[in-house]
């Protein structure tokens, strides 16, 4: 399995550039500067021209390694060969229909989500991106309880949209000017036991047994006027947090016994980036609507909220649409990611991969002592930086410039963005994980 590309040349590090782009690195990022709107603010000032595998390459001839993933959504590498192949097919083929007529792509691409998806989970909507999944899950809960109050999490992200941005509580700052928000919502704390519980770590946690939304029900939100519960079964930009064991079981049985709907956002944890096809598989619990969206396409964009066709069915023909959802070519290549995910046994790898890496992250806290936590599942890893009992915000900074400078592309996330996110692709060869993990360990001691 440590060739995904089955013998050909692919994602080595050394595919050249066939032309020159028109401009240079620093004449695109002046003009960068002036078109593009400041709120889309980058991690890095790489400008790229090409990627392949795990590598990207810039405009200006240099090659770094991948560990971002565009934001964990190229999980089977940049430009994987069946996913590139199937799209040049259905690009020679049809592009776009919408809702005009049927297309077989797009009924491929459902019967292959529906059958990686949790048993019960059977009738599939598609979309663009992750925040329109997370409307749709809203609109449908909403409809088929006949309820108006949605439950989230603090820490969440669940997207940008205003219904998705008013479930998100990661930072201030995406709300910032811009209300007011969705009308009943409400949030409840995220059981993250290394920051927000006081518990030893072998007693139970009260936020993940439900404490806090006991109180919510008994003080200000009456369980019969909750249509949803939405949860991301391990909590993305607000940290990579993985919940007890008992959060996820306990939140279906809270959700049957007021008949709530739980809907996982498996946004970031689905597509097998945790080690299992989706992240509520760790815990054994299917969720009423699940939401995915980026390593689905691998790229190109496509989305949608998998249901059980009880739920799916409250909407009637007309009642929730999109023009470009389902697009033939995003359809097609969702199918070949699905296929890759499943002939490769790619989330197999991604557990295998997670344990070394966890195991090798965790040999460095000795060496360095703000490295304060180390956890994750599978290739979903969180590397959480502490001054005494202060978030470290300039040393997560530091570790990721130093691993710039070296060649290895590091995001970070947490509520105090003091988290260091591995999320290499899930078909990295074992040289370039190696290759990877060095540079990491470089940067951890040039931020010493
Ligand atoms: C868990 C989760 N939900 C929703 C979203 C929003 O997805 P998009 O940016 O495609 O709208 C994200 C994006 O990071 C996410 O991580």
């Amino acid at each position: 399995m440590n060739d995904p590309a089955g013998g050909r040349a692919w994602g080595t590090g050394e595919a050249g550039r066939s032309a020159s782009p028109r401009w240079s690195a620093q004449t695109l990022l002046e003009k960068d500067r002036e078109l593009i709107s400041p709120a889309y603010s980058r991690y890095s000032d790489l400008v790229i021209d090409t990627a392949e595998g795990s590598w990207l390459h810039t405009v200006d001839g240099r090659s770094v390694l991948d560990f971002g993933c565009g934001i964990a959504v190229t999980n089977l590498g940049h430009r994987h060969p069946r996913v590139t192949a199937a799209v040049h097919e259905q690009v020679d083929r049809l592009w776009h229909v919408s809702v005009t007529t049927r297309h077989p792509a797009m009924i491929e691409a459902a019967e292959a989500l529906v059958g990686i998806s949790p048993a019960g989970l059977s009738s599939v909507f598609f979309n663009n991106s992750g925040a329109e999944a997370v409307e749709a899950a809203l609109k449908l809960a909403r409809r088929a309880t006949g309820r108006t109050e949605i439950i989230a999490f603090r820490g969440a992200f669940h997207g940008r949209t205003y219904g998705a941005v008013t479930l998100t509580a990661s930072k201030a700052k995406y709300r910032t000017g811009m209300g007011p928000f969705l009308p009943g919502v409400h949030h409840v704390r995220y059981p993250h036991c290394f920051r927000l519980c006081d518990h030893a770590p072998d007693e139970p946690c009260a936020i993940a047994e439900g404490e806090d939304l006991d109180r919510l029900f008994q003080t200000t939100v009456p369980p019969d006027s909750v249509a949803a519960i939405v949860v991301e079964p391990i909590q993305g930009e607000g940290g990579y947090v993985v919940p007890p064991d008992r959060f996820l079981p306990r939140l279906r049985e809270i959700c049957d016994e007021h008949g709530i709907l739980l809907v996982a956002d498996e946004i970031q944890s689905g597509m097998g980036r945790t080690g299992r096809m989706f992240a509520v598989e760790h815990w054994g619990v299917t969720p009423d609507i699940m939401c995915v969206a980026k390593g689905l396409g691998n790229g190109l964009p496509i989305a949608g909220i998998v249901a059980r066709a009880g739920v799916m069915g409250a909407w009637h023909p007309g009642e929730h649409g999109t023009t470009f959802g389902g697009n033939a070519v995003a359809c097609a290549a969702a199918v070949a990611v699905i296929e890759t995910l499943q002939r490769e046994r790619i989330p197999e790898r991604a557990a295998e991969l997670g344990r070394r890496v966890m195991e090798r992250a965790r040999g460095w806290q000795t060496r360095h002592p703000w490295l304060a936590d180390v956890r994750g599942r599978g290739l979903m890893i969180g590397l959480e930086m502490m001054d005494g009992d202060r978030p470290d915000a300039r040393r997560t900074h530091r570790v990721q410039e130093a691993a710039l400078e070296r060649g290895l592309l590091l995001l970070n996330c947490g509520i105090d963005e003091n988290v260091i996110r591995l999320i290499p692709p899930l078909t990295i060869s074992d040289g370039d994980l190696e290759r990877g993990l060095e540079l990491l360990e470089a940067a951890l001691e040039a931020a010493e």
